[in-house]
């Protein structure tokens, strides 16, 4: 099988292509054969070596990836509720980037995926959704609040306004103006970020919660409004004036993605995807992640020749 794989840390030059042999699942795992791959920022955060990678002990040479859909190929001992044949999506950490990849299913989220979602949009839901879906289930959003989500076009935003919207919330999202339009489809007050924000937030009646998904800048206008500090989460930068991140508890994220798929089916969340590539050209869909400005999902199509 064809495996995406770095050894040594960098910029996307150092990701490569290499031939291996199939894995195969011990007790307690399953084999995916990969469909689709979504990419996310902490991919890159992990294979140039931040933080993000030396935090969790990851050391090259080793895979790219985390967020997969296909069909179980290989079941292991001792796995019962899922069976060679079975649509799923779910995370293959460091290892998704790849034909096959191989699974613990009590550790690492693996769920059905319904009739209805393409594998595409399916690998689209694990990071970007699970982390929309418990920022939204923290700030406890519901009908007469106002919740301000700073970088609404992205692959967190575009879902967490969604979700916010359908929980009876008013949103206010930020996005570079190009993106402002399918916002506004979502039934979000679209603004644009930078400077100004804090006013342009003020002259539409404020904000009662807040969802950052890019910075600080978000938090910052959150407190100068009068936001409390457990009304507001941060995803990019953790910890700023001691707004949290969001928690990533292991049963609750099966259940997430379950919802998230369920709504994706049957067309009540729009999983959009900014593009789709083979994995010949996964290093450049990187390039233009790490740019910051996508709007929505890039994909490795991994059944793509
Ligand atoms: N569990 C977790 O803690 C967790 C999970 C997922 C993601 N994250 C982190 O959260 C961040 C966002 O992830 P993502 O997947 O949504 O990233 P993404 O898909 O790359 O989206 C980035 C978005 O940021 C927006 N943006 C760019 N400059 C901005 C600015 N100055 N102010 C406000 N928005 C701006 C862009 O919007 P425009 O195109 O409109 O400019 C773009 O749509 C990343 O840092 C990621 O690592 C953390």
């Amino acid at each position: 099988m064809r495996r995406l794989m770095h050894r040594t840390f960098g910029g996307p030059a150092v990701l490569e292509i290499v031939q291996e042999p199939d894995p195969e699942p011990g007790p307690g795992e399953v084999r995916v054969r990969v469909h689709a791959a979504a990419l996310n920022p902490v991919d890159w955060k992990i294979f140039t070596g931040t933080a993000a990678a030396t935090s969790r002990g990851l050391e090259p040479p080793m895979g790219v990836g985390n967020d997969v859909a296909g069909v179980v190929d290989a079941v292991g001992e001792g796995v019962t509720h899922l069976a060679i044949g079975d649509r799923v999506f779910g995370s293959a950490r460091a290892k998704a980037m790849q034909d096959r990849t191989v699974v613990d299913v009590a550790t690492e989220a693996l769920v059905r995926t319904p009739d209805g979602l393409d594998d595409l949009r399916a690998s689209c839901l694990v990071v970007a959704g699970r982390t929309a879906w418990a920022g939204v289930d923290r700030l406890a959003l519901g009908e007469g609040d106002t919740v301000l989500v700073n970088g609404a076009a992205g692959g967190v935003g575009v879902l967490a306004v969604q979700l916010a919207r359908l929980r009876g919330a008013r949103v206010v999202g930020t996005a570079n103006p190009r993106n402002h339009d399918r916002l506004v489809a979502y039934g979000v007050d679209a603004i644009p970020y930078g400077d100004g924000m804090l006013d342009r937030l003020r002259a539409l009646g404020g904000v009662d919660a807040v969802f950052e998904t890019h910075g600080t800048a978000g938090i910052d206008a959150g407190i100068a409004l009068g936001v409390p500090q457990e009304r507001m989460v941060g995803i990019a930068v953790k910890g700023h004036a001691g707004v949290e991140g969001v928690p990533t508890d292991l049963g609750q994220t099966g259940a997430a993605l379950a919802e998230l798929a369920a709504l994706a089916a049957d067309g009540t969340l729009d999983v959009p995807i900014a593009g789709v590539v083979g994995l010949e050209d996964a290093h450049d869909a990187y390039r233009v992640l790490m740019g910051g400005h996508v709007h929505g999902k890039l994909v490795v199509d991994l059944l793509a020749r």
